[in-house]
Protein backbone atom coordinates (compact mmCIF):
# COMPACT_ATOMS: atom_id res chain seq x y z
CA UNK A 1 0.00 0.00 0.00
CA UNK A 2 1.49 3.80 -1.10
CA UNK A 3 2.24 5.65 1.83
CA UNK A 4 1.31 9.18 -0.64
CA UNK A 5 -1.73 11.05 -0.03
CA UNK A 6 -3.85 11.12 -3.17
CA UNK A 7 -5.58 13.58 -4.06
CA UNK A 8 -8.44 13.78 -7.02
CA UNK A 9 -10.97 16.11 -8.19
CA UNK A 10 -13.68 15.48 -10.88
CA UNK A 11 -14.79 18.94 -12.52
CA UNK A 12 -16.68 20.04 -15.73
CA UNK A 13 -13.92 23.00 -15.66
CA UNK A 14 -10.55 21.13 -15.29
CA UNK A 15 -8.42 24.48 -16.02
CA UNK A 16 -9.91 26.02 -12.49
CA UNK A 17 -7.65 23.67 -11.12
CA UNK A 18 -4.12 25.37 -12.61
CA UNK A 19 -2.65 26.71 -9.29
CA UNK A 20 -2.13 23.61 -8.06
CA UNK A 21 1.09 23.56 -9.92
CA UNK A 22 2.37 26.67 -8.06
CA UNK A 23 4.13 27.10 -4.79
CA UNK A 24 3.83 24.66 -2.30
CA UNK A 25 1.18 22.43 -3.77
CA UNK A 26 3.12 22.73 -7.20
CA UNK A 27 6.70 22.16 -5.12
CA UNK A 28 5.07 18.75 -2.65
CA UNK A 29 3.91 17.26 -6.48
CA UNK A 30 7.50 17.37 -7.94
CA UNK A 31 8.71 16.29 -4.52
CA UNK A 32 6.52 13.08 -4.78
CA UNK A 33 5.11 13.72 -1.65
CA UNK A 34 1.48 14.00 -3.30
CA UNK A 35 -0.29 13.10 -6.14
CA UNK A 36 -3.33 14.68 -7.34
CA UNK A 37 -5.23 14.16 -10.77
CA UNK A 38 -8.09 16.29 -12.00
CA UNK A 39 -9.93 14.55 -14.12
CA UNK A 40 -12.86 15.97 -16.36
CA UNK A 41 -16.71 14.52 -15.77
CA UNK A 42 -17.68 15.49 -19.79
CA UNK A 43 -15.81 12.78 -20.57
CA UNK A 44 -17.65 10.46 -18.83
CA UNK A 45 -20.55 10.88 -21.08
CA UNK A 46 -22.17 9.58 -23.97
CA UNK A 47 -24.35 11.94 -25.70
CA UNK A 48 -23.05 14.33 -28.76
CA UNK A 49 -23.64 17.35 -26.43
CA UNK A 50 -21.55 16.27 -23.55
CA UNK A 51 -24.97 16.64 -21.21
CA UNK A 52 -23.93 16.42 -17.36
CA UNK A 53 -27.01 17.78 -16.13
CA UNK A 54 -30.73 17.50 -16.14
CA UNK A 55 -33.89 18.81 -14.91
CA UNK A 56 -35.14 18.18 -11.55
CA UNK A 57 -37.66 15.70 -9.95
CA UNK A 58 -40.49 17.55 -8.37
CA UNK A 59 -39.61 20.65 -10.56
CA UNK A 60 -38.34 24.17 -9.96
CA UNK A 61 -35.52 26.22 -10.61
CA UNK A 62 -32.51 25.33 -12.17
CA UNK A 63 -29.88 22.25 -13.09
CA UNK A 64 -29.18 19.21 -11.55
CA UNK A 65 -26.17 16.97 -12.24
CA UNK A 66 -26.86 13.98 -13.07
CA UNK A 67 -25.74 10.62 -11.28
CA UNK A 68 -24.43 8.63 -14.52
CA UNK A 69 -21.60 10.32 -15.27
CA UNK A 70 -20.63 10.74 -11.57
CA UNK A 71 -21.06 7.14 -10.97
CA UNK A 72 -18.61 5.96 -13.55
CA UNK A 73 -16.06 9.36 -13.17
CA UNK A 74 -16.18 8.07 -9.54
CA UNK A 75 -15.30 3.98 -10.15
CA UNK A 76 -12.53 4.81 -12.15
CA UNK A 77 -10.98 7.53 -10.07
CA UNK A 78 -11.25 4.32 -6.89
CA UNK A 79 -8.88 2.77 -9.21
CA UNK A 80 -6.21 4.76 -9.14
CA UNK A 81 -5.71 3.98 -5.18
CA UNK A 82 -7.36 0.51 -5.53
CA UNK A 83 -6.13 -0.59 -2.30
CA UNK A 84 -6.63 2.42 -0.07
CA UNK A 85 -10.70 3.77 1.67
CA UNK A 86 -11.68 6.53 -0.77
CA UNK A 87 -12.99 10.13 1.37
CA UNK A 88 -15.21 11.09 -1.42
CA UNK A 89 -15.65 14.88 -0.33
CA UNK A 90 -19.02 16.83 -1.87
CA UNK A 91 -18.64 20.22 -2.13
CA UNK A 92 -21.76 21.95 -0.75
CA UNK A 93 -22.79 24.97 1.12
CA UNK A 94 -25.17 22.34 3.17
CA UNK A 95 -22.04 20.24 4.03
CA UNK A 96 -20.06 20.13 7.21
CA UNK A 97 -18.09 23.56 8.04
CA UNK A 98 -14.36 23.65 6.99
CA UNK A 99 -11.94 24.04 10.14
CA UNK A 100 -8.42 23.96 10.94
CA UNK A 101 -9.18 20.57 12.90
CA UNK A 102 -11.41 19.22 10.00
CA UNK A 103 -8.18 19.59 7.51
CA UNK A 104 -6.13 18.05 9.83
CA UNK A 105 -8.12 14.87 10.46
CA UNK A 106 -8.61 15.30 6.43
CA UNK A 107 -4.71 14.61 6.57
CA UNK A 108 -4.70 10.79 7.87
CA UNK A 109 -6.95 10.05 4.58
CA UNK A 110 -4.80 8.40 1.66
CA UNK A 111 -7.03 9.25 -0.79
CA UNK A 112 -9.42 11.84 -0.97
CA UNK A 113 -11.78 11.98 -4.47
CA UNK A 114 -13.69 15.84 -4.62
CA UNK A 115 -16.67 16.18 -6.74
CA UNK A 116 -17.19 19.37 -7.79
CA UNK A 117 -20.88 20.19 -8.28
CA UNK A 118 -22.37 22.79 -10.57
CA UNK A 119 -25.38 24.08 -11.05
CA UNK A 120 -28.17 23.19 -8.11
CA UNK A 121 -25.99 20.80 -6.50
CA UNK A 122 -25.37 16.57 -7.73
CA UNK A 123 -28.31 14.15 -7.44
CA UNK A 124 -28.26 12.83 -4.21
CA UNK A 125 -28.29 9.19 -4.77
CA UNK A 126 -24.28 9.61 -6.23
CA UNK A 127 -23.51 10.39 -2.33
CA UNK A 128 -26.24 8.15 -1.07
CA UNK A 129 -24.81 4.84 -3.27
CA UNK A 130 -20.99 5.42 -1.96
CA UNK A 131 -22.14 5.85 1.45
CA UNK A 132 -23.49 2.07 1.22
CA UNK A 133 -19.98 0.97 -0.37
CA UNK A 134 -17.12 -0.68 2.54
CA UNK A 135 -14.08 1.44 0.71
CA UNK A 136 -15.61 4.92 0.34
CA UNK A 137 -16.62 7.03 3.05
CA UNK A 138 -18.59 10.59 2.16
CA UNK A 139 -18.35 13.69 3.26
CA UNK A 140 -20.57 16.83 2.24
CA UNK A 141 -17.98 19.68 3.28
CA UNK A 142 -19.02 23.65 3.01
CA UNK A 143 -16.07 26.47 2.90
CA UNK A 144 -18.35 28.90 4.73
CA UNK A 145 -21.93 30.26 4.37
CA UNK A 146 -22.20 31.92 1.42
CA UNK A 147 -22.99 30.59 -2.28
CA UNK A 148 -20.31 29.74 -4.62
CA UNK A 149 -21.03 29.27 -8.88
CA UNK A 150 -19.44 25.13 -8.14
CA UNK A 151 -17.12 23.24 -5.55
CA UNK A 152 -14.29 24.03 -7.83
CA UNK A 153 -12.67 27.23 -5.50
CA UNK A 154 -14.12 25.30 -2.19
CA UNK A 155 -11.67 22.38 -3.35
CA UNK A 156 -8.98 23.94 -4.22
CA UNK A 157 -8.91 25.75 -0.43
CA UNK A 158 -9.42 22.58 1.54
CA UNK A 159 -6.59 20.63 -1.14
CA UNK A 160 -4.50 23.67 0.08
CA UNK A 161 -5.59 23.65 3.92
CA UNK A 162 -4.60 19.76 4.08
CA UNK A 163 -1.42 19.62 1.60
CA UNK A 164 0.00 22.20 3.69
CA UNK A 165 0.08 20.28 7.00
CA UNK A 166 1.61 17.21 5.43
CA UNK A 167 5.01 16.34 6.63
CA UNK A 168 7.38 17.49 4.32
CA UNK A 169 5.64 20.20 2.91
CA UNK A 170 6.36 23.12 5.34
CA UNK A 171 10.22 23.48 5.66
CA UNK A 172 10.16 25.02 8.86
CA UNK A 173 7.25 22.86 10.56
CA UNK A 174 7.22 24.64 13.63
CA UNK A 175 5.65 27.71 11.61
CA UNK A 176 2.63 25.36 11.74
CA UNK A 177 2.39 25.36 15.55
CA UNK A 178 2.06 28.93 16.29
CA UNK A 179 0.09 29.91 13.72
CA UNK A 180 -4.04 31.65 13.91
CA UNK A 181 -5.49 28.30 13.42
CA UNK A 182 -3.71 26.02 15.44
CA UNK A 183 -3.99 28.06 17.85
CA UNK A 184 -7.45 28.09 17.64
CA UNK A 185 -8.02 24.21 16.95
CA UNK A 186 -5.78 23.63 20.37
CA UNK A 187 -6.56 26.29 22.58
CA UNK A 188 -9.77 26.74 21.93
CA UNK A 189 -9.77 30.43 21.65
CA UNK A 190 -6.58 32.70 20.13
CA UNK A 191 -5.72 33.77 17.29
CA UNK A 192 -2.37 34.34 15.85
CA UNK A 193 -0.43 37.44 17.55
CA UNK A 194 0.72 40.21 15.20
CA UNK A 195 3.99 39.90 13.30
CA UNK A 196 6.77 42.34 12.60
CA UNK A 197 10.00 42.12 10.52
CA UNK A 198 12.81 44.82 9.08
CA UNK A 199 12.79 47.87 9.09
CA UNK A 200 12.25 48.76 12.53
CA UNK A 201 10.69 51.46 11.39
CA UNK A 202 8.50 52.53 8.16
CA UNK A 203 6.16 55.39 7.77
CA UNK A 204 6.46 56.46 11.24
CA UNK A 205 5.35 53.29 12.78
CA UNK A 206 7.47 51.30 15.02
CA UNK A 207 7.99 47.69 16.30
CA UNK A 208 7.27 47.44 19.39
CA UNK A 209 10.12 47.38 21.64
CA UNK A 210 9.47 44.24 23.61
CA UNK A 211 10.27 42.14 20.53
CA UNK A 212 13.71 43.96 19.84
CA UNK A 213 14.59 43.54 23.87
CA UNK A 214 15.67 39.93 23.12
CA UNK A 215 13.55 38.63 26.07
CA UNK A 216 11.80 35.53 24.79
CA UNK A 217 10.30 35.24 28.22
CA UNK A 218 8.67 39.44 27.99
CA UNK A 219 8.18 38.51 23.93
CA UNK A 220 6.17 35.24 24.84
CA UNK A 221 3.82 37.01 27.07
CA UNK A 222 3.68 39.78 25.16
CA UNK A 223 2.85 37.68 22.47
CA UNK A 224 -0.35 36.08 24.16
CA UNK A 225 -2.15 39.36 25.29
CA UNK A 226 -2.00 40.68 22.19
CA UNK A 227 -3.18 37.43 20.46
CA UNK A 228 -6.19 37.59 23.32
CA UNK A 229 -6.60 41.39 22.46
CA UNK A 230 -7.00 40.48 18.62
CA UNK A 231 -9.59 37.46 19.42
CA UNK A 232 -11.97 39.87 21.78
CA UNK A 233 -11.86 42.39 18.89
CA UNK A 234 -12.21 39.84 16.17
CA UNK A 235 -15.21 40.93 14.33
CA UNK A 236 -17.74 37.60 14.24
N1 LIG B 1 -20.49 25.03 -3.62
C1 LIG B 1 -21.17 26.19 -3.68
N2 LIG B 1 -20.97 26.91 -2.56
C2 LIG B 1 -20.12 26.20 -1.78
C3 LIG B 1 -19.54 26.42 -0.50
N3 LIG B 1 -19.78 27.52 0.21
N4 LIG B 1 -18.73 25.47 -0.01
C4 LIG B 1 -18.51 24.34 -0.71
N5 LIG B 1 -19.02 24.07 -1.91
C5 LIG B 1 -19.83 24.99 -2.45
Amino acid sequence: MSNLNRFDAITIFPEYFAPLNLSLIGKAQSAGLIEIGIHDLRSQTTDVHGSVDDTPYGGGAGMVMSPEPWGKAIDEVAELAPDEIHELIVLTPAGQKLTQALAQELTQSKHLIFACGRYEGIDVRVSDFYATQKNFKVREISIGDYVLGGGEVATLVIMEAIIRLLPGVIGNPASLDEESHTLISQDGALVEYPNYTKPKEWRGLNVPDVLLSGNHGEIAKWRLEQAVIRTKNRPS
